[in-house]
């Protein structure tokens, strides 16, 4: 029997593409009637049509040290949840941080909880034979719920960006011997390396295994102990693709985000936050090449932007943040629109425990030298 082909539905496309036109009409209006009541905080890999709204776009190191400055009493933040639950924590108690769509998430951040984190915390202690507190030094990277930034400021540990692991990483070993880092263990590997730190010395802490799957001896020989997760987007390029590009264009400059795994890093010319790589190409001469491994939103705005210079995304696949696109421009209007008419939707809260212990590891990470 032939197999049947659904029709691709054609008008549903057209209806959502209008609608967005519509969307960004209304957020035109809507912004003067808002005034200074409202800041839209932007991370570089939102889309364009609402980027272009942001009051302030940057990386998460950038937008959590300007989101602790905003005078505003509304912050529309157009990231995801934890960077939204990072500028509840360093904002003011009569601020309101809004996510316009509640489903923007992180994948990564959902590769550790507190349940794991904790079981994991009272296993090195058992490994150890001694507080942890007193030998290792939790770090957790920005893409990460609150209670685990709360954990790690209850025992003393910092928060990092991509933008800082290195500070971080140096400020925690002047403390203690070891360090656990979660949740992405490429940025931690990556750094850990740049540091000199041997591989054999940085463990794979897997949490689903009791131990983390590890023996006493590699956890006492460790010097990283890494989280096992991972972004999904940044695993999607390859060593195999850096050849690829040298290959074709000898003359090409490789630039990826720290989140890609070590034999990414290793080929690259250059390694650093979104906002590194936005600097990085701004700066270059015209007529260079750049193949650059980060989500294509922010590849794609770049290559738009700097026509006299060859931007490509690193891998030949398109290298999409799902939960990044979940903010439209529909979502951006519907949250404005309700706060002209006196209401608050999609606030995100943090509970004030948690609030305040993961504020003692946040402003850490704002105080540690870059
Ligand atoms: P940056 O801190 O470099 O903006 O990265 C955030 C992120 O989620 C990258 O995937
Ligand atoms: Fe999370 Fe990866 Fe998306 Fe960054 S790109 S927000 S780490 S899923």
């Amino acid at each position: 029997m032939a197999e049947m082909v659904m029709p691709l539905d054609v008008t549903a496309n057209e209806t959502l593409v209008q609608q967005e036109a519509e969307a960004i009409e209304r957020i035109q209006e809507l912004r003067p009637i808002l005034g200074d009541d409202v800041v839209i905080l932007g991370h570089h890999y939102q889309r364009d049509e609402v980027v272009r709204f942001a009051d302030f776009q940057g990386d998460s190191y950038q937008l959590s040290q300007e989101g602790s400055k905003v005078k505003a009493k509304y912050i529309l933040f157009a990231g995801v949840h934890f960077m939204a639950e990072s500028a509840v924590v360093l904002g003011r108690e009569d601020q309101v941080v809004i996510l316009p769509n509640m489903q923007a998430g992180c994948s990564m951040a959902d590769m550790a909880n507190l349940e794991q984190v904790l079981t994991a915390w009272s296993e090195l202690e058992d490994v150890l034979g001694a507080d942890p507190e007193n030998v290792v030094m939790p770090v957790t990277y920005m893409n990460s719920a609150a209670d685990l930034k709360a954990f790690v400021g209850e025992h003393g540990g910092t928060v990092c960006t991509s933008s800082n692991a290195d500070g971080a990483l140096k400020w925690s070993f002047a403390q203690r011997e070891k360090v656990f880092f979660f949740p992405d263990q490429h940025l931690g590997r990556n750094t850990g390396k740049a540091m000199g730190i041997p591989l054999e010395q940085m463990v794979l802490w897997n949490p689903f295994k009791p131990y983390g799957g590890l023996t006493d001896d590699e956890i006492r020989n460790a010097k990283i102990i890494l989280w096992r997760g991972h972004c999904s987007v940044h695993q999607q390029f390859r060593p195999e693709h850096v050849d690829l590009w040298r290959k074709h264009h000898p003359d090409v400059n490789v630039v990826v985000h720290p989140e890609c795994m070590m034999q990414v890093v290793d080929k690259a010319d250059f390694v650093g936050s979104t906002s590194y790589i936005v600097k990085k190409i701004d700066q270059a001469p015209a007529g260079s090449k750049w193949a650059v491994g980060t989500e294509m939103h922010l590849v794609n705005r770049l290559k738009n932007k700097y026509t006299d210079k060859m931007v490509e995304l690193l891998s030949p696949f398109s290298c999409l943040c799902s939960t990044m696109y979940r903010i439209s421009p529909i979502d951006l209007a519907n949250v404005m629109e309700n706060l002209v008419e006196g209401r608050v939707i999609n606030q995100i809260t943090v509970p004030e425990t948690v609030k305040r212990n993961a504020k003692l590891s946040l402003d850490r990470m704002l105080s540690i030298p870059r």
